[in-house]
């Protein structure tokens, strides 16, 4: 498949931090608990900002280091279950807020945790057929909004934030495989005006899920494009849950260092995790041309996808 180039990346977090001892205070649970369970220490939480106002200042962070004319930005694809408002998209108060161009394509994807990755795939898709030569992706949650601060077995684990990539054509290679199971049983969220939107999560299950999402993920794309773990440079998984990831490592002895972790204090920012990870090696120097990336996510849906980038 013709490939993409990563333009340039960003990232914004909520000021708050909610640590695993406050959890505790809300929850009957414990640091430790959290922690030897999920990995995670601490998660950013909305206090003053809202998904709109995190993907904006993402989305601004990356037009700023790319140097690119933000006309040139053909379409603002923004992944999220946890918009400010059903209507208008995120992306449109993007659009608003950075001062973008009128002349794009401007719209919200819901495919929950995988939703980055799916508009990954719609964005190299549409590259394709604008006449602008960017695309803006962001992955964005606010998803303090919809825990049920009630339920320990789901509020310990999620976080809030942003990440905002831009990528442009290009003859390096790329290959995405993505999957879709209707299920509501495991993971949902009711819609607006059917009751009191909050998450409602079958952990055991989704893990059990998740597990060999991920597998599936990762041992498609790979032979698919009959390369190897050890073509791999990076292994960027959703950061779900670290129980979830180290399943995967297992499989790859020797190549643990290359699966990236910072669910330790971000929490699963579901469709905001991918991008975060980006932007974090982006801007850590550690995203180098000719680099390969697989990376691999699953989400309510049920939802999975798999994608090779080559940098
Ligand atoms: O992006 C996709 C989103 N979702 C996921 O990826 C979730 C995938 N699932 C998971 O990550 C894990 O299933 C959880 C972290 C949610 C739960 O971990 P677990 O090891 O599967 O725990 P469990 O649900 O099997 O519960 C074990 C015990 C239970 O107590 P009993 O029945 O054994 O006495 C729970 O009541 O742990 C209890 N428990 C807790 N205890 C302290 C559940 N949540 C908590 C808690 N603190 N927060």
């Amino acid at each position: 498949m013709e490939g993409i180039r990563i333009v340039a990346t960003g990232s914004a977090l909520p000021e708050k931090i909610l640590t695993n001892d406050e959890m505790s205070r809300i929850v009957e649970t414990t640091d430790e608990w959290i922690q030897t369970r999920t990995g995670i220490r601490s998660r950013h939480v909305c206090e003053k900002e809202s998904c709109v106002s995190l993907a904006v200042e993402a989305a601004g962070k990356a037009i700023k280091s790319s140097g690119i004319n933000p006309d040139e930005i053909g379409a603002v694809i923004v992944a999220t279950s946890t918009p400010d408002y059903a209507f208008p998209s995120v992306a449109c108060l993007v659009q608003k807020e950075l001062g973008l161009s009128e002349e794009l394509m401007a719209f919200d994807l819901s495919a929950a945790c995988t939703g980055f990755l799916y508009a990954l795939g719609v964005g190299r898709g549409l590259l394709h057929s604008l006449a602008k030569p960017y695309v803006l992706l962001i992955g964005c949650e606010q998803l303090s909004a919809i825990i049920d601060y009630t339920d320990r077995g789901s509020c310990i684990l999620f976080g809030d934030g942003a990440g905002a990539v831009i990528i442009a054509s290009s003859d390096r290679r790329f290959y995405q495989k993505s999957w879709a199971r209707g299920n509501a049983e495991y993971l949902n969220c009711v819609g607006i005006g059917r009751g009191t939107a909050k998450i409602s999560m079958k952990g055991n299950d989704v893990f059990r899920f998740a597990v060999n999402a991920m597998k599936q993920g990762i041992d498609e794309v790979l032979s698919d494009t009959g390369l190897s773990m050890d073509d791999i440079d990076w292994c960027i998984c959703h950061q779900a849950n670290q129980r979830i990831i180290s399943n995967v490592q297992k499989q790859f002895p020797g190549q643990e260092e290359k699966f990236f972790l910072n669910i330790e204090n971000l929490g699963n920012t579901s469709a905001a995790s991918i991008p975060l990870v980006l932007d974090e090696l982006n801007r850590t120097g550690r995203l180098q041309k000719g680099m390969k990336l697989l990376c691999v996510g699953f989400g309510a849906g049920l939802t999975w996808s798999g994608a090779l980038v080559e940098l």
